[in-house]
């Protein structure tokens, strides 16, 4: 793999795909998007144009139809996949696990059937803080115990175990699982950035609304976990910076001989943590968000959101070590990156 190869990114026009295509280009990458858009919306892409000034090659297709991923494929030389394609939201995986197992499984089985039959096998997937579940304490370990606790987190630890079991039937793949902490902000173009459907579930893209003036205050889920104000510790990461965790990712496995991408876990996947390394409460993003729009965010205190966990932030040393890769954009970029990307 050199820097001009290839690189098929499956979701890639998403909120962190679309993020990291523009870092990819950065690098010097070549991306290759398929994304079925349906939490997405093609316009994305003349929007990665405006601001690399080349548009990558777009699919719109399902991850799951065996038949156009294998077309995709013999049309490009594809050197390496990033696949973010996935359903996400923990509410709806809950209603509707049948459609995230599907999916979410089903997404990855077909790709990596098509990445063998096409001698393509270095693979970077999104996986997610949730596989944690409640944490034993913080900051939180790669090593630590796996117990998410809602269909959407299982879907992500299962996809991990099949991947861990891919790589021991052959050790020809080199594999790196991302746990991403909680990602906000968006480009500092404001052309791209996260626009979820209806009424926001996360706190930022929430939070960008109350500001706006669409949704009236913030419901602060729970004023009484042990933290300094009581209310839930995160560790949010710029989308930039998680964007080129990837690219990091991506140099790091190229450097690797196959059979040893685990780094110090010994062979086998590579397993990293992306985040910050840190926690900030509910109220020091609300306080942030009102310096960086200068605009009062108005919330009261509700009861605790069911299944959520008091504090969740990652031990980042494994990632700085390994893919030599930090964070380098605080929680004021954060805030002001994402009301950009709102205002326009
Ligand atoms: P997103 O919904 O914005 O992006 C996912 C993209 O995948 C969408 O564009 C969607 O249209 C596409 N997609 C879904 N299923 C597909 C399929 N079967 N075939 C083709 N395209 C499909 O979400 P995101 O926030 O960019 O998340 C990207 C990945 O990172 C997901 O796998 C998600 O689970 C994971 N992740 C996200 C977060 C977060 O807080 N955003 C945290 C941890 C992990
Ligand atoms: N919060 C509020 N009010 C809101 C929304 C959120 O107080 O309207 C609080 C939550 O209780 C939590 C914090 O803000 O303390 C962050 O909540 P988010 O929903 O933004 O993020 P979560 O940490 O709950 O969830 C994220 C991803 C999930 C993933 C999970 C664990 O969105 O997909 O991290 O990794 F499963």
């Amino acid at each position: 793999m050199t820097q001009n190869s290839n690189i098929l990114v499956t979701g890639g026009a998403g909120f962190i795909g679309s993020h990291a295509v523009v870092a990819l280009m950065k690098a010097g990458f070549t991306p290759v998007i398929v994304d079925n858009l349906s939490n997405s919306d093609a316009s994305v892409l003349d929007r990665i144009e405006a601001i690399t000034g080349r548009r990558p090659a777009f699919y719109p297709e399902d991850v799951r139809n065996e038949v156009a991923l294998t077309a995709i494929f013999k049309t490009h030389a594809i050197d390496a996949v990033i696949h973010f394609a996935g359903l996400k939201a923990v509410g709806e995986s809950v209603a509707e696990p049948l459609r995230y197992y599907d999916n979410n499984i089903n997404s990855t089985l077909v790709l990596c059937r098509v990445m063998a039959a096409h001698q393509v096998k270095t693979l970077i997937f999104s996986s997610s803080a949730t596989v944690y579940g409640d944490p034993p304490s913080v900051p939180i370990r790669e090593d630590f115990p796996l117990a998410p606790t809602n269909p959407y987190g299982r879907s992500k630890l299962m996809i991990e175990q099949i991947l861990g079991d891919l790589f021991v039937a052959d050790s020809g793949w080199k594999i790196g699982l991302l746990r991403y902490f909680n990602p906000v902000g968006a480009h500092e173009s404001g052309l791209i950035g996260e626009t979820p459907q209806g009424i926001p579930n996360n706190l930022m893209p929430y939070v960008s609304r109350v500001a706006a003036g669409t949704l009236e205050y913030l419901n602060v889920f729970g004023g009484d976990y042990s933290t300094p104000d009581g209310t839930g510790v995160r560790d949010y990461i710029h989308v930039m910076d998680l964007a080129e965790g990837h690219v990091a990712a991506l140099k790091y496995l190229e450097s690797q001989h196959a059979g040893t991408s685990g780094g110090d876990f010994g062979p086998g996947p590579l397993i990293v943590n992306l985040g910050a390394g840190r926690g900030y409460s509910v109220l020091e993003v609300v306080r942030a968000f009102e310096k960086a729009t200068n605009r009062q965010i108005p919330f009261r205190i509700t009861s605790r959101r069911p299944g959520d966990v008091g504090v969740s932030y990652a031990d980042a040393s494994r990632a700085r070590r390994l893919l030599n890769w930090q964070t380098t954009r605080n929680l004021d970029a954060m805030c002001a990156d994402a009301w950009h990307f709102m205002l326009k």
